[in-house]
């Protein structure tokens, strides 16, 4: 038998959470962003899974839109940090990707592109990036109308997409949102182009951002960007079940330490439970003891620290458990969102860092392979 760690992916759920942002949209328009393999679903399944759906697709270079490309994707994919080389134009140009434009250097090397080599298609879409507030990428508010103008008299430039990126959305109290969306759709006015700026939060909490073509990530793998109790956020459905299997079961007296440097000792007679799962498959090693794990659907807690390859359970919740029980690690009645609030981190960064060792197994597809 193969190691049972597995990660197992409901493209049904899939399909329900993208139809939810579509159901925000304005303009039922909705790029699914499938960058960093889909959240760590498997970009081509996710793209395939969603190709009769999603009008475009979002990644985050060209390595990843070729193999979308490669796999029979048709649909337009923006690359959402632009290029980050002149030498991509080329590749670029020729499958109409469309780049997003965020600094100067990349406008110039443009425009010398353009210049020798006159007879790039006049097709070029591309996306204009505004620094609306979060400072990370992007011209700001008062640079725009020029770049924007520059960009636009180039015969090889067919369409400019607006586009901005919110720093706060995840939280429904913030003033940011409304300001960054302000700076954006007076730009919008003023230039008469398309816009894009709504990323999951905003496609669920910010009902006034809900325009142009949204950009749903985290929401489309079933991670809620809000605190259970949200109307939207309740509604996504689990994509990503990481279930493995406990391989070895252990009866400690009282006083014992468990795993590397002892951090958990037990404080009395202890069932513990070895699960064939660990950091060297991207389960966080910074998980505290009393990260929840399913075993046989009851929560047990993590006992001492995450190895490469196993982590171990207290499994005094579910005292009959034996080898060969189902570990649900997170997914399914557990949701990575919680998990995470246990590993300092975020449901992103759990999902993206699952490592390709962990077999993606698919349910409920209706993909054509
Ligand atoms: C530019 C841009 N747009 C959209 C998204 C999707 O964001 P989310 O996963 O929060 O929906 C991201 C994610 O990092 C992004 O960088």
């Amino acid at each position: 038998m193969a190691r049972p760690l597995v990660a197992e992916i409901n493209l049904a759920a899939l399909r329900h959470n993208y139809q939810l942002a579509l159901s925000q949209s304005a303009t039922s328009s909705a790029l699914a962003v499938v960058k960093a393999n889909a959240y760590g679903h498997g970009a081509v399944k996710v793209a395939k899974t969603l190709a009769d759906l999603a009008p475009a697709f979002a990644v985050a270079s060209i390595e990843e839109a070729n193999e979308l490309v490669t796999a029979g994707i048709t649909q337009p994919i923006t690359l959402l940090e632009g290029f980050f080389d002149a030498s991509e134009l080329p590749t670029i140009f020729a499958n109409s990707y469309q780049p997003l434009i965020h600094n100067h250097w990349q406008v110039t090397e443009l425009i010398h592109y353009l210049a020798e080599h006159p007879q790039a298609k006049a097709s070029l879409s591309l996306w204009l990036k505004v620094d609306t507030g979060m400072h990370r990428l992007g011209f700001s508010p008062e640079q725009t109308a020029d770049i924007y103008t520059q960009l636009k008299d180039l015969a090889a430039i067919k369409e400019i997409t607006l586009t901005s990126h919110f720093a706060c959305a995840d939280d429904l109290t913030s003033q940011a949102t409304n300001q960054q969306l302000k700076l954006l759709t007076d730009l919008q006015k003023q230039l008469a182009c398309p816009i894009s700026i709504a990323n999951s939060p905003a496609t669920l909490g910010w009902p006034a951002s809900q325009t142009g073509y949204l950009r749903p990530g985290i929401m489309l793998y079933g991670a809620s960007p809000f605190a259970p109790g949200h109307l939207l956020g309740d509604q996504l459905q689990t994509v990503m079940t990481l279930k493995s299997q406990l391989i070895s079961v252990r009866d400690l007296p009282a006083g014992e330490p468990v795993g590397y440097g002892a951090r958990f000792v037990t404080q009395k007679p202890t069932r513990i439970g070895v699960v064939a799962c660990g950091y060297g498959d991207g389960y966080p090693r910074q998980a505290i003891d009393g990260t929840p794990a399913l075993v046989k659907g009851i929560k047990c807690q993590l006992a001492g620290r995450v190895s490469m390859d196993m982590l171990t359970l207290d499994l005094t919740n579910c005292p009959n458990a034996q080898v060969g029980d189902e570990v649900i690690l997170w997914g399914e009645n557990l949701s990575v969102n919680e998990v995470a609030s246990y590993c300092d981190t975020i449901s992103y960064t759990l999902l993206t860092c699952l490592l390709p060792r962990v077999k993606r197994q698919y349910i409920n597809d209706v993909s054509e392979e």
